[in-house]
């Protein structure tokens, strides 16, 4: 049958998107699949509709556009065609840092203390019921210095400041509030940035990520070239618990098929700390889940391969 690899869209990450997308496109091609490159929910709806379309491969970044929030899995559901990852449940709770922490403590799972703030403005917000309404600087002093101001929906470090000094906050907060109206501060965990990427019911081999800079921002994710990438990351008992961890918290927030969940590790106590799950990580030269499954033996082609199979079964 036919796979329409679904990329591009219009997110903000559209342009990692289209990046995944073409290496996920000449993967399948490679291997003699019969794969069309579809750009945006829109382009999928009519070519679902028109018919002949066996299977997705969904490979759209993002929300607003992406295809990581539940929206176009809702779609592909409707249609009753198969796609590669987690469905609308799991893609729309890990979309939303805020909810995925909420499951996450329920069940002990390990993440950064963090606080809502309001201060967003965008249409695609909706305040929680209940949340605190308090300014910016008394959260920030709840949590303690340093911490990190996010949209609650996002990706690729867009949007994302690191706050050290009270006057910074203000700053950090607007700069969230253009990409999203549910925003979140979490403290920041001092340590090392690691990642596990999940194939199927298992964990690959951590990634401890070392970007030349200070943080691994949207330039050391993709244009940077002298990122280090340590892999596996961990030894011994350590890179068994990073892996059982994030396996327990992928599965927690509902995820299927493939994913990537970021993890950080306090430098001095040694402990983990998640931060988020993407549930269609990039795919891109400079991307983790690739490196991963490589350190595991699995190539670029075999890994398209087998994320793609999870549909036929
Ligand atoms: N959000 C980007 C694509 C990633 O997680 O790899
Ligand atoms: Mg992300």
């Amino acid at each position: 049958g036919r796979v329409a690899v679904l990329l591009g869209g219009s997110s903000s990450e559209r342009e990692v998107s289209l990046d995944s997308g073409r290496n996920v496109l000449e993967a399948l091609q490679s291997r003699g699949v019969d794969a069309v490159a579809i750009d945006g929910i829109p382009a999928l709806a009519k070519a679902l509709a028109a018919g002949g379309i066996d299977r997705v491969f969904n490979i759209l970044h993002g929300h607003n556009g992406g295809g990581e929030d539940g929206i176009v899995q809702g779609l592909m559901e409707a249609f009753g065609v198969p796609y590669t990852g987690s469905n609308v449940l799991g893609s729309a709770l890990s979309m939303d840092k805020i909810r995925t922490k909420q499951v996450w403590l329920s069940l002990g799972l390990p993440t950064p203390q963090y606080r809502e703030v309001h201060g967003g403005t965008s249409a695609a917000g909706g305040r929680m019921p209940g949340a605190a309404e308090k300014n910016v600087h008394a959260l920030a002093a709840e949590l303690g210095l340093p911490v990190v101001v996010k949209p609650a929906n996002e990706g690729s470090s867009v949007g994302i400041s690191r706050v050290t000094d009270d006057a910074g906050l203000d700053e950090a907060v607007a700069l969230a509030a253009r990409y999203d109206g549910q925003l979140l501060m979490e403290q920041m965990v001092v340590g090392d940035e690691l990642t596990v990427a999940i194939l199927g019911d298992v964990a690959l081999p951590s990634i401890r990520i070392v970007p030349k800079g200070q943080w691994y921002d949207y330039n050391a994710k993709y244009i940077a070239e002298d990122t280090q990438y340590l892999c596996p990351g961990l030894d011994g008992d350590d890179e068994d618990e990073i892996r059982r961890i994030a396996l327990a918290a992928f599965r927690a927030a509902g995820c299927r098929g493939w994913g990537r969940v970021d993890v950080m590790r306090d430098r001095t106590s040694g402990r983990f700390f998640l931060l988020e799950v993407n549930t269609a990580p990039g795919m891109t030269s400079h991307s983790l889940v690739p490196k991963a499954a490589g350190q595991a033996g699995i190539s670029f082609e075999e890994l398209v391969w087998r994320v793609l199979e999870q549909t036929l079964e």
